[in-house]
Formats: structure tokens, C-alpha cells, sequence
């Protein structure tokens, strides 16, 4: 596996072309994963070893993708905890019981290893299927990101009551944070021992916090998690929506790959960083509607000035819209796949 592209990339060596993977590669766009559920739930999806590593390998066996990720959700670590989670269609995620007060937090578990036993299950079904073609990424959910569907209750526009919380309870949420982060420790190390060959932490709406509030809610837990992981050859990759402006503060949390939003120059992040960090990104995924030609345009200009540097993997900047047409994503592989340096 360390001779892989995506390994080598996220180690900062040189590749004959960008790696790429997508966020979101297993998912709604592909007909094939309406087969699936159209008989499951999704929490039934993640849940069944065999059924999330056959999710796992459709962009896999369909894309021709250079890495896997491991099919399950960020928030199954809120939900071991004690989180009252379902998926409902169009309306997303929501926790029955979000978070109100002290004695919520206090009531959320954290001794939740053999909850998640399932995903160790999935990861070795998964590995047995991939049989060594390509790495397997695992990953969790960052604890901001998770305190924030806990507190809310599910998805948020604004983050109202989040920030509230942080605003006027900042003892609390750091209670609440710390819990989550310890969970996050124990099962990104579970993963590890599982077999995944790397791992992503997602910080997904951290975009939502000013450079203090995200230094002291968001930031602090994740150099913890990343310094508690058994890391060895496994590449730690930290993603973010922010990370255009919190790159520099993501590096001190010593990530070997910061996975990087659309918003910025993704050459300038790069130089900017200390020798070593990796980028991934950072194609805005909405050039994937676009007509064939823009999306070659698009890719082979960020490959134009991203030429001569070592350490990129080629991603969107965010996942997968579920409508973006199946065909343009499988062409804009292709056209990765065919470029050289
Ligand atoms: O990337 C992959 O293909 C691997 C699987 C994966 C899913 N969720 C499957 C999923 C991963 C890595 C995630 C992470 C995740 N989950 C994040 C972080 C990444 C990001 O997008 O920012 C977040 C914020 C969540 C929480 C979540 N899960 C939301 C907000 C939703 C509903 C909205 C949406 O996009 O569907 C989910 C559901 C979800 N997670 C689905 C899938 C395939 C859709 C389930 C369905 O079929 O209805």
C-alpha cells in the first residue's frame, strides 16, 4: 500500500499524476446505490458489514477511483453515545434528543467501543474485497461538527443554537466536546486496528466559527485527537469547510494532508504550509453540472498550478451533490486518470 499513489501523495512524495478520490463518492448520484436503498435504511446500510462494503466498492468498481472510503456517517459516533439519530429522506439527519443542558451531556456515554464494532466488522469485509488494489480511508467526525448536529437537533443553516451554546455555556460545551473527542480517539484507533490505511477527520461546518471561537472549540480537539492517534504508516488528513483561512492553525495540529474547500488558491495554501503537509481539494464540485469541456478546463488548470508540487491529492472541495449527473463525475476521473506531469 505505501507504494499506492494516494498514500504516496499524502506523504508528500512524488506521483507520476495527482491521486483522486471524491468526497461523497458513495452516494445518491449513482443509480447503483438507489438499488441498495430502496431496501434499507441508511443507519441499516452502515450498520450491516456487508452491506456498507458494498457500497464501499461502487465507486470502486464503477469509478475507477484511487481510494476508498470506508460507508458510514460522521454522526454514528453521536449515536453510540446515546444521540437518538434517523436519516429521513430530503430532511437529513435528526437527533430526537438534542442536547439542552448539563445533564444531557452527562447522560451521553462515552464507553461506546463495541457499539461501533460494526464498523471494524465493515472494515475487514471491505479489506478482503479490495484485496490490497487501493487504500481504504476510514474516518469520524470532528467534535465541533458533531456537538453542532447535537445541539441543533440535525442540520443547521445559520448555527444559532451552536453558537448560543458556545457563546453563553463555554464550560459546557467544552464538557460536551471533550466527551465526543475522547469517543473520536478511541474509535479512529479502533479503525486503525481494523486495517483502514488512512484516516479523514471531518470538521465540516466549521466554517461557521470566527478564528478564536474556532481555535477554542474546534481547533484544540482536533490536535488532541490527531496526537492520541496510532498512527505509524497511516496518513491523517484533516479536511474543514474554513480551511481557506484556518489552514495555517490545521497544520499545528500536525495532519499529513489538509483537505482544502474551493474557496482558495489551492498553490498559495500549499506554499504557505510547513514542508510535509499534503493538500487535497479543491475543485468547487459544482463545476460537475457543467458541460464536459468547462470540467476538463477546470481540472487541468488546477493541475497546471499545481505543477512541480509534491504532496496533492486531487478531491472537490466538498462532497458530491446527490443530482450531479453520474456521467460527469466518471469523466472527470477519467480525465485525472489520463494526465500526466
Ligand atoms: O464519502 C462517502 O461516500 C462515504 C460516506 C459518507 C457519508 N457521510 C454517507 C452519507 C461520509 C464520509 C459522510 C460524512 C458526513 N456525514 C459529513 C461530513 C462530510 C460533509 O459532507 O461535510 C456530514 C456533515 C454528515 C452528516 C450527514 N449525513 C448529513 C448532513 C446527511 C444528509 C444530507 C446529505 O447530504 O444526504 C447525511 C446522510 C448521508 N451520509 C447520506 C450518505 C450517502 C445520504 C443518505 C441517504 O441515502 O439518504
Amino acid at each position: 500500500m505505501k507504494d499506492s499513489l494516494f498514500i504516496r501523495a499524502a506523504f508528500s512524495q512524488p506521483t507520476e499524476r495527482p491521486p483522486v478520490w471524491m468526497m461523497r463518492q458513495a452516494g445518491r448520484f449513482m443509480k447503483e446505490y438507489w438499488d441498495i436503498k430502496n431496501k434499507y435504511s441508511f443507519l441499516e446500510m452502515c450498520k450491516t458489514p456487508e452491506i456498507a462494503a458494498d457500497v464501499t466498492m461502487l465507486p470502486v468498481d464503477l469509478l475507477g477511483i484511487d481510494a476508498a472510503i470506508l460507508f458510514s456517517d460522521i454522526l454514528v459516533t453521536a449515536e453510540a453515545m446515546g444521540g437518538e439519530l434517523s436519516f429521513t429522506q430530503g430532511v437529513g439527519p435528526k437527533f430526537a434528543n438534542p442536547v439542552r443542558n448539563e445533564s444531557d451531556i452527562d447522560t451521553l456515554q462515552t464507553d461506546v467501543a463495541d457499539k461501533l464494532q460494526y464498523v471494524a466488522d465493515a472494515i475487514q469485509v471491505i479489506q478482503q474485497r479490495l484485496n490490497g488494489a487501493i487504500p481504504l480511508i476510514g474516518f469520524a467526525g470532528a467534535p465541533f461538527t458533531v456537538l453542532s448536529y447535537l445541539i441543533e437537533g440535525g442540520s443547521s443553516k445559520d448555527f444559532k443554537l451552536t453558537k448560543l451554546f458556545l457563546n453563553n455555556q463555554p464550560e459546557l460545551a467544552h464538557k460536551l466536546l471533550k466527551k465526543i473527542a475522547d469517543v473520536t480517539v478511541t474509535y479512529l484507533n479502533m479503525q486503525i486496528k481494523a486495517g483502514v490505511n488512512a484516516l479523514q477527520l471531518f470538521d465540516s461546518w466549521a466554517l461557521a466559527l470566527s478564528w478564536d471561537d474556532y481555535s477554542e472549540f474546534s481547533h484544540q480537539y482536533n490536535v488532541g485527537i490527531i496526537a492520541q492517534l496510532d498512527r505509524k504508516d497511516i496518513p491523517v488528513i484533516s479536511f474543514c469547510k474554513g480551511s481557506s483561512v484556518f489552514a495555517p492553525l490545521m497544520a499545528e495540529a500536525k495532519p499529513d494532508v489538509i483537505s482544502v474547500d474551493w474557496n482558495a488558491d489551492l498553490k498559495q495554501i500549499k506554499n504557505n504550509l510547513p514542508k510535509g503537509i499534503a493538500v487535497q481539494g479543491n475543485l468547487d464540485p459544482f463545476i460537475l453540472y457543467a458541460d464536459k469541456a468547462v470540467i476538463k478546463k477546470k481540472i487541468l488548470h488546477l493541475f497546471e498550478r499545481m505543477r512541480g508540487e509534491e504532496g496533492f491529492i486531487f478531491n472537490l472541495g466538498h462532497g458530491i451533490m446527490p443530482d450531479i449527473p453520474f456521467d460527469n463525475v466518471k469523466y472527470a476521473i477519467d480525465v485525472v486518470k489520463e494526465f500526466r506531469y
